[in-house]
C-alpha cells in the first residue's frame, strides 16, 4: 500500500468520525426542546403518580385509568361483596396475601386502605394480559361465580380483592399499586407516604 493511499483512508475515517459525533450532538441538542414542549407527556412516560377522582364512582362500579403505561382499576365494592370475601378463602391460592403483591397497608382481608375501595393494577400475573371484570353469575363462568376478574388468555380467575383462585395458571394475586388518599374522593396512585414508586 502506498503512503498516499494510507493518508486518503485516514482522512476518510476522520471525516466519518466527525459526522457521527456531530449527529449525536444534534440528538442531545434536540432533547431539551422536545422535553420543554410536552412536560405532561414526559411525566406520564416516566411514570409520574396520577390523581384519580372517585367522587362519582357508584357501589359495584369499576373505573379504569392508566399509570406507568398499565391499566389501573378502582372499584367501589358493595357491602355484599365485602361480606362474601372471607368465605372464598378456601378456594384461593394466597387468601391472606402472604406473597409480596401489595404494600403493607393493603395486606389485610380486603387488600385495600378503605374496605370498600379496591385499587389494582389490571394485569394478569400469568403473562400480563388484562383480565375482564365479570359480574356475579356471568354466563361465561356460571351461576356459582360471585363476581371478579377473568383472564381470557389462559383462564385465570381472581376475586373482587384481586386474589387468585387455586388451579389456574396465574401464580399470584393481582398487584395493589402504592397509593394514598388526598381526600375522601381523590386518590393518588403511584405514591404513598413512603414516596413515589
Ligand atoms: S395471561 Fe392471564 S391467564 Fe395467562
Amino acid at each position: 500500500m502506498s503512503a498516499d493511499g494510507a493518508d486518503l483512508r485516514r482522512r476518510r475515517f476522520l471525516t466519518g468520525a466527525v459526522t457521527v459525533v456531530g449527529g449525536v450532538g444534534a440528538a442531545f441538542a434536540a432533547w431539551p426542546f422536545a422535553s420543554a414542549w410536552q412536560p405532561s407527556e414526559r411525566a406520564r412516560a416516566i411514570g409520574a403518580p396520577i390523581e384519580v377522582d372517585i367522587s362519582k364512582l357508584e357501589p359495584g362500579r369499576l373505573l379504569t385509568d392508566k399509570w406507568q403505561g398499565k391499566p389501573v382499576w378502582i372499584m367501589r365494592r358493595t357491602e355484599d361483596v365485602l361480606t362474601q370475601l372471607p368465605g372464598l378463602d378456601g378456594e384461593l391460592r394466597d387468601p391472606k396475601s402472604e406473597e409480596d403483591q401489595q404494600p403493607s397497608y393493603a395486606t389485610n382481608e380486603y387488600r385495600s386502605i378503605k374496605p370498600e375501595v379496591l385499587v389494582l393494577v389490571g394485569l394478569c400475573t400469568h403473562l400480563g394480559c388484562s383480565p375482564t371484570y365479570l359480574k356475579a353469575g356471568d354466563p361465561q363462568l356460571g351461576a356459582e361465580w360471585k363476581g371478579g376478574f377473568f383472564c381470557p388468555c389462559h383462564g385465570s380467575r381472581f376475586d373482587l380483592a384481586g386474589r387468585v383462585f387455586a388451579g389456574v395458571p396465574a401464580p399470584t394475586n393481582l398487584v395493589v399499586p402504592p397509593h394514598k388518599y388526598l381526600s375522601d374522593t381523590r386518590i393518588l396512585i403511584g405514591e404513598d407516604s413512603g414516596g413515589a414508586a
